[in-house]
């Protein structure tokens, strides 16, 4: 098992351009210095807003050994916190969600209020101060209808991301939608295999004939373009959408962990269904351009997200082991919508499921193959790996940082 002073002195040493080492997507002990180091520090994306949708909804969101309560208040605000009870320990949620005028614990019963204050314990005594005993607080901040969480006892900035996000996400009106259809699948690959795959359309064509459909193989929508130009396609896209008042210009954080474009889907494509039409009649936000393509948004290490003219998709994914990896897919519709006469649920998610369980099948082999002693790291294409080249330079930059502090990266 490989230790922090390890996976650094792997990380130092790995070849840029080249897919990383075996063990750092295998080794179970890189997989505790990537929770460490990076899943227990880093702003996670957690869920859509409206899946807590009135005082008392909670969601449950595990990430390694922490297990978090995402809860709405009776002043609407949504909160996180640890979900594990004041008194022994025990977990106060037990179900992943769900509804409740207070947060009871299971074992004796310790009443919280939704804003985490102790409110009723039995027998404590006379000396007891409830007020010393309310639940741990999570940081938690919604952004245009996203609820992030940080694990940290200090967190990161996140008011530039917010800055920089919010007009973007803004005319899409995540406030105002509801959960079309919502899908979990478990990946037998490490997390950093499943960033990556996401990260390339090298392999679109040879996987994924649902959605070639509408989305474009051109390694310009997928990657990072070196030098910040685009095709003239992509970039009359962008301008069009921009004077409509849709942002939509690349903009790549500088520190590479967030990216947001509008990009255009293929031939004049409307939605990803098969028929590239729209998914839904009653449309989620306010973009009225009749090919607006898609918003594309990333943000490591836990989301990557589609925002549509009709319609919105989350990628939740979660590290659950070293080589296994959770998927949450979230379809958001306009909450006026009605299924079966404004959006049909089979037709507006087969093109995802379809790629997803493509997606699972590659990850999965790609992760077999590590396995093999033969593996040895091999090069990202250029033209068609700069996604990847990206990432990996993100995840080892983020992950030296965090194991040594911001000398030794100076100092490089
Ligand atoms: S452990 Fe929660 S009330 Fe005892
Ligand atoms: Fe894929």
């Amino acid at each position: 098992m490989l230790r922090d002073s390890d996976v650094l002195s792997q990380l130092m040493r790995r070849k840029p351009g080249y897919s990383l080492s075996q063990d750092l997507y295998c080794d179970a002990g890189t997989y505790a210095v990537d929770l460490e180091n990076i899943w227990y520090r880093e702003w996670l994306y957690a869920v859509p807003a409206v899946e807590v949708p009135k005082a008392g909804s909670y969601v449950v969101y595990e990430v390694g050994a922490y297990s978090v309560v995402i809860v709405r208040g009776n002043d609407g605000e949504i909160r996180a916190f640890h979900n594990s009870c004041r008194h022994r320990g025990s977990v106060l949620c037990k179900t992943k969600k769900g509804t409740n005028p207070k947060l009871v614990c299971p074992y004796h019963q310790w009443t919280y209020e939704l804003d985490g204050k102790l409110l009723w314990a039995r027998d404590m005594g006379p000396d007891f101060d409830a007020s010393k005993f309310g639940l741990k607080q999570v940081h938690c901040r919604v952004l245009s209808g996203l609820v992030y969480i940080c694990l940290a006892d200090r967190a990161p900035d996140f008011d530039t991301f917010a800055a920089v996000a919010e007009p973007y996400l803004a005319p899409h009106d995540l406030t105002n939608a509801k959960i079309a259809h919502q899908s979990t699948i478990i990946e037998e690959g490490n997390w950093k295999l499943v960033w990556e795959n996401n990260r390339e359309c090298y392999h679109c064509s040879g996987n994924h004939p649902s959605l070639c459909r509408t989305f474009p193989e051109d390694p310009a929508v997928a990657g990072i373009s070196e030098d910040g130009t685009f095709p003239p396609s992509v970039e009359s896209h962008f301008q069009r959408l921009e004077a409509a008042g849709v942002p939509s210009r690349f903009h790549l954080s500088d520190t590479g962990q967030y990216r947001l474009a509008r990009m255009p889907l293929l031939g004049g494509a409307q939605s990803y269904t098969m028929d590239t039409k729209w998914a839904v009649a009653k449309k989620l936000g306010r973009v009225t351009d009749d090919t607006p393509g898609t918003l594309l948004k990333f943000h490591y290490p836990t989301t990557w997200n589609h925002f549509l003219g009709d319609h919105a998709i989350t990628f939740r994914v979660t590290p659950i082991g070293p080589m296994r990896t959770e998927v949450q897919t979230t379809w958001l519709v306009h909450k006026d919508a009605v299924e079966g006469q404004d959006y049909d649920v089979k037709r507006l998610t087969e093109v995802w499921e379809h790629t997803n369980e493509e997606d699972r099948e590659v990850v999965e082999n790609n992760q077999r193959g590590i396995l093999s002693p033969a593996y040895e790291p091999g090069p990202y294409s250029p033209v068609q790996e700069s996604g990847n080249i990206q990432f990996v330079d993100w995840y080892a930059r983020t992950l030296i940082r965090a194991i040594t502090g911001p000398a030794v990266l100076a100092a490089e």
